[in-house]
């Protein structure tokens, strides 16, 4: 796992020494996670996250990649009371390990604050047909973090415009594949090709379709913001 692909380790040390310490129950989950070797948002992720939750007061927000609970729980320290996050796990014991740290927070939060926390419901399910199934629900979300299987994007993306309105935003994480998705396919190894095709289908369809607004930020691995085009929601 990289720290930050386009900006100095050092100055990216210096940047996460600037965020505000995570309360107690995160930074243990947080270390608890980096011991275990699940992937979950690091520090600079976790600044703008911290930052459009705040900023944005999404009352409706799903995730697409639990792992073991860490970013649910985070966005929800941030959220609004009343605020829901829905997320999509679909192993096994990852999903039995984030229905526990998610009960865990919740006790933490509201002995913390004396308020009951926001609402985390984690899905155990393949996220493609958990997506398939909101978009047919007519499901809306203010904020929708994309962090699952690279491979799938493009596919995700299709069911994730359904389910955003034009206020929404998209977050993704890990957009630059270590750098790889400026290479050409020819330097990419067979092994990593499909990958690093369906991440530039994926940045096309963001960056090129005009159905989205998108702006790629020095974060990590690189994270996109997107939001539906102004052109497509004029209408
Ligand atoms: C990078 S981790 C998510 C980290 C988490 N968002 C955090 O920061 O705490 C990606 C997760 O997506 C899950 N995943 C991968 N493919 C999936 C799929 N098709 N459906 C649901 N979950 C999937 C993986 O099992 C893995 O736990």
């Amino acid at each position: 796992m990289i720290d930050s692909l386009l900006v100095s380790k050092h100055l990216s040390d210096y940047l996460s020494s600037l965020q505000p310490d995570l309360p107690e129950f995160l930074e243990g989950l947080y270390n608890q996670a980096r011991e275990e070797r699940v992937p979950v948002i690091r520090r600079e992720a976790q600044s703008l996250l911290r930052f459009l939750v705040l900023d944005r007061e999404p009352g409706r927000v799903l995730e697409i990649g639990t792992a073991i609970g860490f970013s649910s729980c985070f966005m929800a320290e941030f959220l609004l009371a009343g605020a829901v996050l829905d997320t999509v796990e679909k192993d096994d014991a990852r999903f039995i390990a984030a229905t526990a740290n998610v009960n865990a927070f919740a006790l933490d939060y509201e002995k913390r604050y004396n308020r009951k926390a926001p609402d985390i419901c984690p899905y155990h399910e393949d996220a493609e047909a958990f997506l398939a199934r909101l978009s047919e629900d007519g499901a809306k979300y203010d904020l929708i973090f994309l962090d699952a299987a690279k491979a799938q994007y493009p596919v995700y993306l299709r069911y994730i415009e359904k389910l955003m309105t034009k206020r929404s935003i998209l977050v993704t994480d890990n957009v630059l594949q270590e750098g790889t998705l400026a290479e050409s396919k020819f330097t990419v190894t067979r092994r990593d090709r499909t990958i690093h095709l369906r991440m530039r289908e994926f940045a096309d369809v963001l960056f090129r379709s005009g159905r989205f607004d998108s702006i790629l930020l020095p974060l990590g691995d690189g994270m996109t913001i997107s939001r539906l085009s102004s052109k497509e929601t004029q209408s």
